[in-house]
């Protein structure tokens, strides 16, 4: 049977911004603004110091809580880091998983994701798995290529099951904080390619796993992104930081 196309993801990943007395006053306004949750999921990628705050602000709302990065183990000397039993015992829903910030600034590897979303699906999290190329991959005709290897890169050891249990954000890393968008059309072909791929595993549940589109979403190109084809959401950096401009995409 054919798998009903996901309500629509409004993502807002916050970056290394707002802590939780912030993170606080950002709830308590957005409250405010925001649209009804019925028909769109809303999620909010805090920081993890910040994900008590915004679990208990929004305690009485329907959005998801996220966070940004774990580490695959569970415990251990890893000092600094954070695990995905830490991340779902403080109440976060989701993790962000490959986001490109992670991969270009940190050095995170393909293999590296694959633990992640592994520990992330091990503890009941929801991986947010982030794809996308640079600019210069793009212009050499590279972009299927590069999106395709960190999608198989991240999922080729899960079963149909947990495959299904992901979602997929495309951000292509030229439009990240940019203030460039990708065009509808270009989003749209990205995420095509990326379904067709989740196709070849899971047949016409590929249909049911959502497909975020990434970089430089605002108030005013969110309604059209959101209105191409096979986008089931968008994830929001900059513009998730100001309640009114997040609570504008969410409505769009
Ligand atoms: P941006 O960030 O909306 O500020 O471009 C998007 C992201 O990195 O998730």
């Amino acid at each position: 049977m054919a798998e009903p196309s996901p309500t629509p993801v409004i993502a807002g990943n916050w970056k290394m911004h707002k802590g939780p007395e912030s993170a606080r006053k950002f709830c308590r306004e957005f409250i405010q603004v925001a649209p009804p949750t019925t028909g769109r999921t809303i999620l909010i990628f805090a920081p993890a110091l910040s994900v008590c705050t915004v679990r208990e602000a929004l305690s009485e709302h329907r959005i998801g809580i996220g966070v940004q990065n774990i580490h695959w183990e569970d415990e251990g000397a890893f000092t600094g880091e954070l695990s995905a039993a830490m991340a779902k015992e403080a109440g976060a829903t989701h993790v962000l998983v490959g986001h490109s910030e992670r991969r270009h600034v940190f050095g995170e590897t393909d293999e590296q994701t694959a633990w992640k979303v592994a520990a992330a699906l091990a503890h009941g999290l929801v991986p947010v798995l982030c794809v996308g190329e640079t600019i210069e991959e793009r212009k050499a005709g590279r972009l299927e290529e590069v999106i395709l290897r960190q999608l198989h890169a991240a999922t080729t050891e899960l079963d149909e099951r947990d495959l299904r249990r992901l979602l997929i954000a495309y951000e292509p890393v030229w439009a990240i904080g940019t203030g460039e968008t990708a065009t509808p059309a270009d989003a749209a072909d990205a995420h095509g390619r990326l379904r067709g791929r989740l196709r070849e595993r899971l047949g016409d549940h590929a249909a049911g796993v959502p497909i975020l589109y990434g970089g430089s979403v605002k108030p005013d190109n969110a309604r059209e992104l959101l209105a191409a084809e096979d986008v089931e959401g968008v994830l929001v950096g900059g513009a998730s930081l100001d309640p009114r401009d997040f609570a504008k995409i969410a409505a769009a």
